[in-house]
Protein backbone atom coordinates (compact mmCIF):
# COMPACT_ATOMS: atom_id res chain seq x y z
CA UNK A 1 0.00 0.00 0.00
CA UNK A 2 1.34 3.36 -0.83
CA UNK A 3 1.08 6.35 1.59
CA UNK A 4 0.70 9.42 0.74
CA UNK A 5 0.07 13.49 1.05
CA UNK A 6 0.05 13.95 -2.81
CA UNK A 7 -2.67 13.41 -5.14
CA UNK A 8 -0.56 12.96 -8.32
CA UNK A 9 0.85 9.87 -6.64
CA UNK A 10 -1.97 7.80 -7.53
CA UNK A 11 -4.34 9.43 -10.32
CA UNK A 12 -5.58 6.47 -12.28
CA UNK A 13 -8.44 5.89 -14.68
CA UNK A 14 -10.26 3.47 -12.67
CA UNK A 15 -10.32 4.39 -8.98
CA UNK A 16 -12.57 3.26 -6.35
CA UNK A 17 -12.56 5.97 -3.15
CA UNK A 18 -13.52 5.99 0.37
CA UNK A 19 -13.09 8.98 2.25
CA UNK A 20 -13.12 8.79 5.84
CA UNK A 21 -12.22 10.79 8.65
CA UNK A 22 -9.73 8.42 10.17
CA UNK A 23 -10.70 6.33 13.26
CA UNK A 24 -10.86 3.55 11.38
CA UNK A 25 -13.05 0.41 12.37
CA UNK A 26 -14.44 -2.70 11.14
CA UNK A 27 -17.50 -0.42 8.99
CA UNK A 28 -14.68 1.61 6.92
CA UNK A 29 -12.98 -1.95 6.71
CA UNK A 30 -16.06 -3.28 4.82
CA UNK A 31 -16.69 -0.24 2.70
CA UNK A 32 -13.01 -0.56 1.31
CA UNK A 33 -13.52 -4.74 1.07
CA UNK A 34 -16.54 -3.79 -0.73
CA UNK A 35 -14.47 -0.94 -3.09
CA UNK A 36 -12.02 -3.62 -3.75
CA UNK A 37 -15.11 -5.54 -5.77
CA UNK A 38 -15.17 -2.73 -8.49
CA UNK A 39 -11.63 -1.47 -8.96
CA UNK A 40 -7.79 -2.96 -7.66
CA UNK A 41 -6.91 0.67 -7.02
CA UNK A 42 -8.67 1.49 -4.04
CA UNK A 43 -7.65 4.96 -2.73
CA UNK A 44 -8.72 5.65 0.90
CA UNK A 45 -8.07 9.08 2.19
CA UNK A 46 -7.70 10.51 5.85
CA UNK A 47 -8.80 13.82 6.63
CA UNK A 48 -10.61 15.38 9.66
CA UNK A 49 -12.60 18.25 7.91
CA UNK A 50 -13.00 21.48 9.89
CA UNK A 51 -15.75 22.42 8.00
CA UNK A 52 -18.40 19.78 8.73
CA UNK A 53 -17.50 20.32 13.06
CA UNK A 54 -19.48 22.66 15.29
CA UNK A 55 -17.61 23.76 17.49
CA UNK A 56 -13.75 23.65 17.89
CA UNK A 57 -13.28 21.18 20.43
CA UNK A 58 -15.12 18.56 18.76
CA UNK A 59 -12.77 18.96 16.24
CA UNK A 60 -9.86 18.83 18.43
CA UNK A 61 -11.36 15.82 20.53
CA UNK A 62 -12.00 13.60 17.22
CA UNK A 63 -9.58 10.60 17.41
CA UNK A 64 -6.71 10.38 15.57
CA UNK A 65 -4.79 6.65 15.05
CA UNK A 66 -2.78 6.66 12.28
CA UNK A 67 -1.09 4.00 12.80
CA UNK A 68 -4.01 1.81 13.44
CA UNK A 69 -5.48 3.37 10.08
CA UNK A 70 -3.31 2.27 7.74
CA UNK A 71 -2.89 -1.64 9.58
CA UNK A 72 -6.80 -1.47 8.81
CA UNK A 73 -6.88 0.08 5.14
CA UNK A 74 -3.96 -2.37 4.38
CA UNK A 75 -5.28 -5.76 5.88
CA UNK A 76 -8.77 -4.60 4.61
CA UNK A 77 -7.44 -4.35 0.38
CA UNK A 78 -6.53 -0.31 -0.32
CA UNK A 79 -4.08 0.37 -2.66
CA UNK A 80 -3.68 3.97 -1.76
CA UNK A 81 -4.09 5.34 1.83
CA UNK A 82 -4.02 9.13 1.14
CA UNK A 83 -3.21 11.66 3.23
CA UNK A 84 -4.32 15.55 2.08
CA UNK A 85 -2.67 18.34 3.34
CA UNK A 86 -5.09 20.95 4.27
CA UNK A 87 -3.68 23.53 2.30
CA UNK A 88 -4.55 21.10 -0.93
CA UNK A 89 -8.07 20.54 0.30
CA UNK A 90 -8.44 24.12 1.11
CA UNK A 91 -5.89 26.37 -0.65
CA UNK A 92 -7.96 29.86 0.28
CA UNK A 93 -11.78 30.79 -0.85
CA UNK A 94 -13.38 27.50 -1.49
CA UNK A 95 -16.16 27.42 -3.65
CA UNK A 96 -19.17 26.03 -0.94
CA UNK A 97 -21.57 23.55 -1.67
CA UNK A 98 -24.45 24.55 -0.78
CA UNK A 99 -27.36 21.11 1.03
CA UNK A 100 -30.44 22.93 0.49
CA UNK A 101 -33.77 22.29 2.17
CA UNK A 102 -33.10 18.72 2.92
CA UNK A 103 -29.57 19.89 4.68
CA UNK A 104 -31.74 21.71 7.23
CA UNK A 105 -33.88 18.76 8.67
CA UNK A 106 -33.00 15.49 10.71
CA UNK A 107 -29.05 15.82 11.30
CA UNK A 108 -28.85 18.79 10.11
CA UNK A 109 -31.63 20.20 12.18
CA UNK A 110 -29.62 20.08 15.32
CA UNK A 111 -26.19 20.98 13.40
CA UNK A 112 -26.61 23.95 11.18
CA UNK A 113 -23.85 23.99 8.89
CA UNK A 114 -22.65 20.67 9.08
CA UNK A 115 -23.58 19.40 5.61
CA UNK A 116 -22.40 22.34 3.79
CA UNK A 117 -18.81 21.18 5.13
CA UNK A 118 -19.80 17.43 4.38
CA UNK A 119 -20.63 18.35 0.91
CA UNK A 120 -17.39 20.91 0.48
CA UNK A 121 -15.15 18.69 1.59
CA UNK A 122 -16.51 15.91 -0.74
CA UNK A 123 -16.57 17.99 -4.08
CA UNK A 124 -12.61 18.63 -3.34
CA UNK A 125 -12.07 14.81 -2.83
CA UNK A 126 -13.69 14.26 -5.48
CA UNK A 127 -11.92 16.85 -7.73
CA UNK A 128 -8.72 16.23 -6.57
CA UNK A 129 -9.15 12.06 -6.68
CA UNK A 130 -10.87 11.98 -9.82
CA UNK A 131 -12.65 8.91 -9.20
CA UNK A 132 -14.77 6.17 -11.07
CA UNK A 133 -16.76 5.16 -7.52
CA UNK A 134 -17.30 6.52 -4.67
CA UNK A 135 -18.45 4.27 -1.57
CA UNK A 136 -20.55 6.51 1.37
CA UNK A 137 -21.42 4.35 4.29
CA UNK A 138 -25.93 3.82 4.35
CA UNK A 139 -25.21 4.45 8.14
CA UNK A 140 -25.57 8.52 7.35
CA UNK A 141 -28.25 8.21 5.20
CA UNK A 142 -28.27 11.22 5.27
CA UNK A 143 -25.26 12.65 4.47
CA UNK A 144 -24.73 9.61 1.33
CA UNK A 145 -28.59 11.41 -0.01
CA UNK A 146 -27.44 14.39 0.21
CA UNK A 147 -23.97 13.22 -1.64
CA UNK A 148 -26.16 11.44 -4.43
CA UNK A 149 -27.78 14.81 -5.10
CA UNK A 150 -24.27 16.84 -5.51
CA UNK A 151 -23.36 14.48 -8.11
CA UNK A 152 -26.45 14.72 -9.65
CA UNK A 153 -26.92 18.20 -10.00
CA UNK A 154 -23.12 18.69 -10.64
CA UNK A 155 -23.28 16.35 -13.68
CA UNK A 156 -20.32 14.47 -11.65
CA UNK A 157 -19.32 11.53 -13.15
CA UNK A 158 -18.53 9.42 -10.24
CA UNK A 159 -20.95 6.73 -9.48
CA UNK A 160 -22.10 6.50 -5.80
CA UNK A 161 -21.93 3.45 -4.32
CA UNK A 162 -23.87 3.08 -1.26
CA UNK A 163 -22.30 0.49 1.78
CA UNK A 164 -23.77 -1.61 4.19
CA UNK A 165 -24.09 -0.63 7.92
CA UNK A 166 -22.28 -3.02 9.63
CA UNK A 167 -23.48 -4.31 13.44
CA UNK A 168 -22.01 -5.68 16.88
CA UNK A 169 -23.51 -9.26 17.00
CA UNK A 170 -25.53 -7.75 20.06
CA UNK A 171 -26.93 -5.17 16.67
CA UNK A 172 -25.39 -1.96 17.31
CA UNK A 173 -24.64 -0.28 14.24
CA UNK A 174 -20.54 0.19 14.08
CA UNK A 175 -19.30 3.60 14.81
CA UNK A 176 -16.06 5.31 16.34
CA UNK A 177 -18.36 6.85 18.70
CA UNK A 178 -19.47 3.37 20.79
CA UNK A 179 -15.96 3.06 22.33
CA UNK A 180 -18.01 6.16 25.08
CA UNK A 181 -20.52 3.57 25.57
CA UNK A 182 -19.84 2.30 29.17
CA UNK A 183 -21.53 -1.35 29.02
CA UNK A 184 -24.68 -0.04 30.89
CA UNK A 185 -24.64 2.87 27.91
CA UNK A 186 -24.33 0.10 25.32
CA UNK A 187 -27.27 -1.89 27.05
CA UNK A 188 -29.79 1.30 26.72
CA UNK A 189 -28.23 1.87 22.98
CA UNK A 190 -29.47 -1.73 21.83
CA UNK A 191 -33.20 0.12 21.94
CA UNK A 192 -32.29 2.12 18.61
CA UNK A 193 -31.33 -1.22 16.65
CA UNK A 194 -34.66 -3.34 18.58
CA UNK A 195 -36.96 -0.95 17.59
CA UNK A 196 -35.95 -0.60 13.88
CA UNK A 197 -35.75 -4.51 13.97
CA UNK A 198 -39.69 -4.51 15.31
CA UNK A 199 -40.72 -1.61 12.60
CA UNK A 200 -39.12 -3.55 10.06
CA UNK A 201 -41.41 -6.68 10.69
CA UNK A 202 -44.52 -4.62 10.53
CA UNK A 203 -46.48 -4.68 7.17
CA UNK A 204 -48.35 -0.74 7.35
CA UNK A 205 -46.23 2.37 7.92
CA UNK A 206 -48.96 3.27 11.31
CA UNK A 207 -47.80 -0.21 12.73
CA UNK A 208 -43.96 0.74 11.83
CA UNK A 209 -44.58 4.31 13.58
CA UNK A 210 -46.21 2.38 16.54
CA UNK A 211 -42.95 0.05 17.22
CA UNK A 212 -40.50 2.40 16.61
CA UNK A 213 -42.65 4.73 19.20
CA UNK A 214 -43.37 1.69 22.04
CA UNK A 215 -39.55 0.35 21.41
CA UNK A 216 -37.97 3.63 21.87
CA UNK A 217 -40.41 4.69 24.79
CA UNK A 218 -39.32 1.39 26.76
CA UNK A 219 -35.51 2.55 27.50
CA UNK A 220 -35.83 5.32 29.74
CA UNK A 221 -31.95 6.24 29.20
CA UNK A 222 -32.51 6.58 25.54
CA UNK A 223 -33.53 10.33 24.93
CA UNK A 224 -35.24 10.67 21.31
CA UNK A 225 -34.53 13.24 18.59
CA UNK A 226 -36.52 12.02 16.07
CA UNK A 227 -37.81 8.50 14.99
CA UNK A 228 -39.76 8.72 11.87
CA UNK A 229 -40.06 6.50 8.51
CA UNK A 230 -38.84 8.73 5.04
CA UNK A 231 -39.39 8.21 1.33
CA UNK A 232 -35.58 6.83 0.63
CA UNK A 233 -36.16 8.52 -2.59
CA UNK A 234 -37.60 11.91 -1.56
CA UNK A 235 -36.72 12.12 2.18
CA UNK A 236 -39.65 13.57 2.18
CA UNK A 237 -42.44 11.30 5.37
CA UNK A 238 -43.48 8.25 3.95
CA UNK A 239 -46.79 8.11 3.12
CA UNK A 240 -48.61 4.55 2.91
CA UNK A 241 -48.43 4.03 -0.59
CA UNK A 242 -44.26 5.09 -0.64
CA UNK A 243 -42.51 2.07 -1.93
CA UNK A 244 -39.11 2.33 -0.11
CA UNK A 245 -39.40 3.09 2.93
CA UNK A 246 -36.71 3.67 5.64
CA UNK A 247 -37.11 4.26 9.51
CA UNK A 248 -34.55 6.93 10.90
CA UNK A 249 -33.66 7.39 14.39
CA UNK A 250 -31.31 9.56 16.61
CA UNK A 251 -31.19 10.25 19.67
CA UNK A 252 -28.86 10.37 23.15
CA UNK A 253 -27.63 7.69 25.80
CA UNK A 254 -26.23 9.63 28.38
CA UNK A 255 -25.09 12.65 26.27
CA UNK A 256 -23.63 10.64 23.39
CA UNK A 257 -25.30 11.23 20.02
CA UNK A 258 -26.00 7.92 18.42
CA UNK A 259 -27.70 7.84 15.03
CA UNK A 260 -29.53 4.45 12.98
CA UNK A 261 -31.78 3.82 9.66
CA UNK A 262 -33.24 0.36 8.53
CA UNK A 263 -34.68 -0.22 5.25
CA UNK A 264 -38.63 -1.26 6.04
CA UNK A 265 -40.23 -3.94 3.93
CA UNK A 266 -42.05 -3.52 0.84
CA UNK A 267 -45.52 -3.58 1.76
CA UNK A 268 -47.97 -6.36 -0.28
CA UNK A 269 -50.52 -4.25 -1.27
O1 LIG B 1 -18.58 10.23 6.75
C1 LIG B 1 -17.49 10.76 6.92
O2 LIG B 1 -16.53 10.18 7.47
C2 LIG B 1 -17.30 12.20 6.48
O3 LIG B 1 -18.47 12.94 6.63
C3 LIG B 1 -16.75 12.32 5.04
C4 LIG B 1 -17.73 11.80 4.04
C5 LIG B 1 -15.43 11.58 4.93
C6 LIG B 1 -16.50 13.79 4.72
O4 LIG B 1 -15.59 14.38 5.59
Amino acid sequence: MIITSNAHDFRASNIAFVPTMGALHQGHASLIQQARQWSNQVVVSIFVNPLQFENKSDLEKYPRTPEKDAQIAERAGASVLWLPNPKDIYPGEVATVEPGAIGNIFEGQSRSSHFQGVLTVVKRLFDLVQPQWAIFGEKDFQQLFLIKEMVREFQIPISIMPGKTIRDSDGLAISSRNVRLSAKDRESALVISQALISAHEKETLSLMQEALEKVLSSEPLFRPDYACIIDEDTFELAIEATPNKRALIAGWVNGLRLIDNMPMKISAR
